[in-house]
């Protein structure tokens, strides 16, 4: 089978027009993220700004949560809201880290969901004495996958 150059090529130049989008399953593009827990406290924190991925949206919609610390790490979040969005986020802990979800209705019956492991190698423990709280310190930017 032949393939035209031409074509290809100009389909790569297209998906790279926006690096952070650049696979084609991306739904949502995060800036921003931050995750830590509160040293001398029984909070932690999460803030991101997020868009929709390929739509033209610019102006990110703010998640930001404070919740109870899970014994000086990062909890696990069920459908926290985002301001003024009908987005919401989880968090869920597996062995391979944080996995970050962004959900928003489509209709009453489905969800346009994507997400990203936050790696656990990228989960960092602060190990001064009584503040040994967990905080995220890798990428701050990156795509929800479907
Ligand atoms: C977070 O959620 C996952 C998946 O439901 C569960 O396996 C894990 O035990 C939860 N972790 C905590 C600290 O609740
Ligand atoms: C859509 O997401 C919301 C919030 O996460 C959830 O409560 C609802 O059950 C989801 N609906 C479907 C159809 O998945």
């Amino acid at each position: 089978m032949m393939f035209s150059a031409a074509a290809i090529l100009s389909a790569v130049v297209a998906v790279s027009a926006n690096p952070l989008s650049a696979r084609s399953d991306t739904v949502f593009d995060v800036t921003e993220f931050e995750a830590g827990c509160i040293p001398h406290s029984s909070q932690c924190r999460y803030s991101f700004g997020v868009v929709q991925a390929n739509n033209g949206e610019t102006i990110p919609v703010q998640c930001v949560l404070l919740a109870t610390a899970n014994g000086g790490d990062l909890p696990n979040v069920t459908d926290a809201p985002c301001t003024d969005s009908s987005r919401t986020f989880s968090v869920v802990r597996g062995t391979e880290g944080l996995t970050l979800t962004v959900s928003q209705p489509v209709s009453p019956a489905s969800n346009e969901t994507g997400s990203h492991l936050l790696a656990a190698s990228d989960l960092v423990t602060a190990t001064q004495p009584n503040a040994e709280v967990e905080s995220y310190e890798g990428p701050t930017s990156f795509p929800l996958v479907r």
